[in-house]
């Protein structure tokens, strides 16, 4: 299969990159980085999610975020919701996208969001019918598609069967969620097969958490694959509070590297990007976590 010409990044950066962090970030620092990143040229940002504080600490103030942030026209601003509250809450602060979230492994299901997968589906068939009413789109996760923290192994054809429920109910596109970065080439190709076979491919989004080393890789296996649409996270943030040791996303900064290398376009301007990751990665005192960031910055201080 040839390569596409365009591809779409989303964003996940503020919510799947901070959601892990344990220290305090102000609303400020979280909004200064969403309109850095839309002022980068996403056009899909990841704003925050409307899950329990309990669960979720660092994603409480998310409603103050979408608030303050400066929306711009051809930028969906979206959130998390895991079922009908985390809806009405999101709907409450005129959100026009939200995302559920499923799992592909029962454990996971269970120490995520606290419920078997069947009733999962079950908790999102309302969550899909209100924003039908409202004219809201939603996105579908899997995660867990290409390993589990606490099963091992996972069928893809566990993954295909969760995500043909979620195309089924309405969600516009699922994204695959290798949350703890096990995958490789191979079996992100035979995962891609397993679920083009249920749902077209380009409804098919690849999630896919660094851990490994591999996610890059794992992204070009998907392009060959036919998948044109990626979450990553600005600077590499992140990971998941229910998959201890997972690292961040793919880092924006290397995905755009990898793109602009194969002459894909993405709409996106590097060194905008480069610079709003290393502003937020200032602000909570870690090390940059994109390779292609640190190449850039080094050579601008040379
Ligand atoms: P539960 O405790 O089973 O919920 O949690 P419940 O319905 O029994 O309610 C218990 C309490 O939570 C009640 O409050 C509810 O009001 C409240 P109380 O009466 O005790 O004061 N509650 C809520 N509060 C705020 N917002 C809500 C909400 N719902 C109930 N939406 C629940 C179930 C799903 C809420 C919980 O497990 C949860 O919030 N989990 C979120 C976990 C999460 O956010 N994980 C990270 C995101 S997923 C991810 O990172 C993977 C991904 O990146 C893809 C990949 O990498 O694989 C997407
Ligand atoms: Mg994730």
């Amino acid at each position: 299969m040839s390569l596409p010409k365009q591809v779409r990044l989303v964003e996940v950066g503020p919510r799947d990159g901070l959601q892990n962090e344990k220290q305090p970030i102000s609303v400020a620092d979280k909004v200064r980085l969403v309109d850095d990143l839309s002022a980068a040229g996403l056009s899909y940002v990841e704003v925050g999610s409307f899950v329990s504080p309990k669960w979720v600490p660092q994603m409480a103030g998310s409603a103050e975020v979408f608030a303050q942030i400066k929306q711009q026209p051809g930028v969906t601003y979206a959130a998390l919701a895991p079922n009908l509250k985390g809806f009405e809450d999101a709907l409450a602060t005129g959100v026009k996208e939200v995302a559920v979230f499923a799992a592909a492994s029962e454990a996971f299901s269970q120490k995520n969001i606290n419920c078997s997968i069947s009733e999962s589906l079950q908790r999102f068939v309302p969550v899909l019918e209100a924003a039908k009413q409202q004219g809201i789109r939603v996105r579908g996760y899997v995660s867990c598609v290409l390993g589990c923290p606490y099963d091992g192994e996972v069928d893809p054809l566990q993954v295909a069967a969760v995500s043909r429920e979620l195309y089924a109910m309405g969600c516009y596109e699922v994204s695959l969620g290798d949350t703890i970065g096990t995958g490789n080439a191979a079996s992100t190709r035979r995962l891609i097969e397993a679920v083009g076979r249920e749902l077209p491919r380009e409804k098919i989004a690849g999630h896919f958490h660094d851990t490994y080393g591999q996610a890059l890789a794992n992204i070009y296996a998907s392009l060959l694959e036919g998948i044109n649409v990626f979450d990553s996270s600005v600077a590499g943030l992140g990971g998941c509070p229910y998959a201890k040791g997972a690292s961040g996303n793919v880092a924006s900064e290397d995905v755009v590297y990898l793109l602009n290398g194969l002459g894909i376009h993405s709409g996106i301007d590097l060194n905008a990007l480069v610079a709003a990751g290393q502003r937020i990665c200032e602000v909570l005192g870690k090390a940059n976590g994109s390779r292609v960031a640190k190449a850039l910055l080094s050579q601008s201080m040379a």
